[in-house]
């Protein structure tokens, strides 16, 4: 019998990076080859990368220069390195003359070559760079080895048609490809079916999904039918735009009992002046509008958000019309970003840039103020029930579990293995900016 052989995936960037990692996982799982989270043990370390911002490039050059130790010690170890900084030339160039080590380079476009790839290098020990700059259509259903047993993703939707002037994941993406409604209807039937409980639908614009189909299809519609699934008891989606999110979807999130109650609506910024030259397609005013809709149909919705600070031409007046937007909505939970500039992309191109330490005073005065406001909103929360799907140990303390509600905030519970997979109900007694505490006061039979 040949000799077990291990992968190990280190996976950078957002959901799409990390279910991209659940299929080539999938795939090496296929091809024989089990996990490992040791990488001295690794016979193929696989890096999945992310370009959004430069912080992300600069942790996937400093991982590279870590590994080489490992090849010096099996010269047989693979590296191969894949995902968005991959569809670009300047990083590929880099990585193909500087780091000599590294095996394999793939694109987003081409993951459901991998096998045919690793036999290539395997075979004959050469360097394989394989790049598609366009997408041929979807990806295929790839199995995917998934890393929780009850919660899922699926993808609904690839790529991106917004170009957002700041944003390189049209360009590392391609165009959108909308999956036909029916293929993801069967598998989250198929992920019901394994016990999985919550779904998240993904896409960089779930609002789109549908409008390169020939069939009518819409994202409403979508959501309908998922609602169907019989075992499944969560559907969660991410991202919606802000400028296609409709009345009709308001409607399904309040009146699909599967669909939870949170919305991850990014507003980027407070200025319509900025948001005009990002290309969001809205205003300050349209974005307030939508998220009072929502607030007033579904008041226990949570509503997060991301921002950018910093974008090119930002100015004082501009980034305070940001902290008074936060202020008048209070969002539950903000991610928020320096602007980075992509090269590429016309906002880079532009000669006002913003002075570096401007940006991070910015940086901060946003985030102490949406970090006082999450503290509130969930101070508000102590006293009530809510529904946790818990998923086990704390990432710092395994005599705590852990799980999430509804509206996607972490709650802390006493240790309970049993209780792992299962969606129980939870009183809230303390709670910080970004958590919760609870204590069980019932299982919930589902
Ligand atoms: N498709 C989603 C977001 C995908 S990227 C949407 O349109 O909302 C996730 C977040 O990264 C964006 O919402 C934005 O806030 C941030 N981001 C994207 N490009 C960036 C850049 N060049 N610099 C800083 N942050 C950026
Ligand atoms: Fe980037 Fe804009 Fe597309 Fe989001 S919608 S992925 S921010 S271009
Ligand atoms: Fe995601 Fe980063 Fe690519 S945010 S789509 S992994 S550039």
């Amino acid at each position: 019998m040949d000799k077990v052989k291990y992968y190990h995936i280190i996976t950078y960037g957002c959901q799409m990076n990390e279910h991209d990692s659940e299929k080539l996982a999938g795939m090496l799982e296929n091809m024989n080859y089990k996990y490992t989270d040791q990488l001295e043990k690794a016979d193929i370390i696989l890096l999945n990368t992310c370009i959004i911002r430069e912080n992300a490039e600069l942790k996937v050059f400093g991982k590279l220069g870590e590994l080489k130790r490992y090849k010096r010690k099996n010269p047989n170890l693979i590296i191969g390195v894949g995902g968005c900084m991959m569809q670009q030339d300047q990083p590929v160039d880099e990585i193909y003359k500087k780091y000599r080590h590294v095996d394999l380079i793939f694109g987003t476009h081409n993951i459901h070559h991998l096998p045919e790839l690793i036999n290539k290098i395997e075979k004959n020990r050469e360097r394989v760079v394989e790049v598609w700059d366009e997408a041929d259509g979807l990806i295929p259903d790839l199995p995917s080895q998934r890393e929780s047993d009850y919660s899922a993703w699926i993808s609904i939707i690839q790529g991106c048609d917004n170009f957002c002037t700041y944003c390189i994941v049209p360009y590392v993406r391609g165009r959108e490809r909308s999956r036909p409604l029916k293929s993801i209807v069967k598998e989250a039937e198929k992920l019901a079916e394994d016990g999985v409980k919550e779904i998240t639908l993904l896409g960089q614009n779930v609002n789109s999904y549908g409008n390169d189909l020939k069939e009518k299809v819409d994202f409403p519609l979508l959501l309908e039918a998922l609602n169907k699934v019989g075992k499944l008891k969560r559907i969660r989606f991410m991202t919606s735009h802000p400028r296609d999110f409709s009345d009709s979807l308001l409607e399904k999130i309040k009146n699909l009992d599967k669909v939870v109650n949170h919305i991850h609506l990014p507003v980027q910024s407070g200025s319509t002046k900025v948001l005009k030259e990002m290309n969001r397609g809205y205003s300050r005013e349209y974005y307030i509008e939508t998220v009072k809709k929502i607030q007033a149909e579904i008041p226990e919705a949570a509503v997060s958000t991301d921002f950018i600070v910093g974008f090119p031409g930002e100015k004082e007046e501009d980034f305070e019309q940001t902290l008074e937007l936060v202020k008048e909505l209070r969002f539950d939970m903000a991610y928020t970003f320096i602007y980075s500039p992509r090269s590429g992309t016309p906002a880079s191109r532009r000669e006002d840039q913003v002075a570096d330490k401007v940006k991070k005073e910015r940086l901060n005065r946003l985030m102490e103020l949406q970090n006082k406001i999450s503290y509130e909103k969930n101070q508000n929360l102590l006293g009530t029930i809510q529904k946790v799907l818990v998923t086990g140990p704390s990432s710092s303390d395994e005599n705590v579990y852990q799980g999430r509600t509804e509206t996607n905030k972490i709650c802390f519970i006493d240790k309970r293995p049993d209780l792992i997979g299962k969606i129980v109900e939870v009183k809230i007694n303390s709670a910080k900016s970004w958590t919760l505490n609870g204590t069980l006061i019932n299982r919930v039979k589902i």
